[in-house]
């Protein structure tokens, strides 16, 4: 529910709507979705279709300028990313600077802020043609510190990026080739995260989409801008969510998988436990995101020909859940982040890097959202607040108090 409330000492209403929940912060023309329907659609193109046909540049460039590219200008803006896809050494000092501990996206985050200092023109807007090549040069540098960010918490040594390769098979290449080993081609490997990139590349308003809209709406970088996202996504309760999940599911395995009593525990109200991957702000029908990675998990682990216990715990968790009056009741289905986290480690990848994987994923639609604020020319985001605080108090010096 909204309150309307009146601004103590000033003329004047405003609505009170924590967490945002029927608050609209902006229009927009990116991604429609319709969380009673189970709907998602990227500039009208619906998500089922998309991740069975486009890959994803195709999809980062229909997010961004708004149509799907012909193959010319798929390759233009391909050739533009690879053009861009140099890091500057120096950049290597300050992934160094951080211990093999370091969660990967305080890694990225930092990192992502730091390309600002090596590309001090990222920062200029000030035209289309200055936006498209800070978008280029981050789209292009991207990938190379998530590569980096693996890495480094698998401690083997950087790789370099190979500009014959596809986007995703160029990224597929940093992340996992072995150290004096030619590279070879995984296509199931380099298919799966292509889907995966698709579903996670927008989503509207959520909370670090609008963090990077409302950090460039005060006209600061575009580089910026996604770095506070990053810092957004990494909370449990949004992208955190998927390394949380697949700490949940092997900690119930590790309990002897007894689901039920982790069902209890979710449902119970004095126990602060969740079902980490249940549960969304918009969806209150199935999450159309869950049912594609959930088929696509299947025939991921089916071709690599691993058989996870861990997969069989989600499946059982989702059939209670489905079936529980609580779960039901409160309209919580499995979310995106529920089955990303199996297929991500079916192929390789460390647990505390899925949610770098989202970022990923997340990239062009970020870009996109924050492009469009832009040249909409929307003004700082600045929400107001009821103060709550005491009146005007006299000063009383330290000695006196
Ligand atoms: N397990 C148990 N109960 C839950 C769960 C859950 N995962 N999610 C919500 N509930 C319950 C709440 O306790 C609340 O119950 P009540 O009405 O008895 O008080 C009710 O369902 C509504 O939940 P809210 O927290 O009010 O819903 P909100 O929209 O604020 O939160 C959120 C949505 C954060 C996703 C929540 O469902 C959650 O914490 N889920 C687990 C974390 C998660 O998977 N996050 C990823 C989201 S997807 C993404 O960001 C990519």
């Amino acid at each position: 529910a909204i309150d309307i409330k009146t601004l103590r000492g000033t003329s004047g209403i405003v609505t009170i709507d924590p967490g945002y929940k029927n608050t609209g912060s902006c229009e927009s023309a990116i991604t429609f979705l319709d969380g009673e329907k189970g709907i998602l659609r990227y500039r009208g193109y619906s998500i089922e279709d998309l991740a069975e046909k486009a890959d994803f540049l195709e999809v980062a460039y229909l997010l961004i300028f708004g149509e799907l590219p012909n193959k010319e200008q798929l390759a233009t803006f391909h050739n533009d990313i690879k053009e861009e896809s140099h890091v500057d050494e120096e950049m290597k000092k300050i992934l160094d600077g951080f211990p093999k501990s370091a969660h990967p996206m305080g890694v990225l985050s930092s990192l992502t802020s730091a390309l600002v200092a090596f590309n001090p023109t990222s920062v200029d807007v000030s035209s289309e043609a200055a936006m498209y090549h800070s978008i280029v040069r981050i789209l292009a540098k991207f990938p190379v510190l998530v590569a980096w960010a693996q890495r480094k918490k698998k401690g083997l040594p950087l790789d370099y990026g190979d500009d014959t390769l596809g986007y995703v098979e160029n990224i597929h290449k940093m992340m996992f080739k072995k150290p004096n080993q030619e590279y070879k081609k995984d296509t199931i490997a380099i298919d799966a995260l292509d889907k995966l990139l698709i579903l996670h590349a927008d989503h509207e308003q959520n909370c670090s989409t609008s963090t990077v809209r409302i950090v460039g709406s005060s006209h600061a970088g575009l580089f910026a801008s996604l770095s506070a996202g990053i810092s957004a996504l990494w909370g449990p309760l949004h992208g955190g969510a998927n390394q949380a999940v697949l700490e949940m599911l092997e900690a119930i395995q590790e309990d002897g998988g007894d689901t039920k009593k982790y069902m209890a525990k979710a449902k119970d109200k004095n126990d602060p436990f969740r079902l980490m991957g249940f549960g969304h702000r918009v969806y209150k029908n199935f999450d159309p995101r869950a049912r594609i990675i959930k088929k696509s998990a299947d025939e991921v682990l089916g071709n690599l020909g691993i058989e996870d216990p861990i997969l069989d715990i989600a499946k059982g968790l989702e059939k209670e859940a489905l079936e529980d009056e609580y779960f039901v009741k409160r309209k919580l289905y499995p979310n995106v982040d529920f089955y990303s986290g199996i297929i991500y480690r079916a192929l390789g990848i460390p647990t505390e890097m899925f949610t770098v994987m989202f970022a990923l994923g997340r990239l062009p639609g970020w870009i996109a959202q924050w492009r469009e604020m832009r040249l909409r020319g929307e003004p700082i985001g600045r929400p107001r607040q009821i103060y709550i605080g005491e009146n005007l108090r006299p000063f009383v010096k330290v000695d006196k108090r």
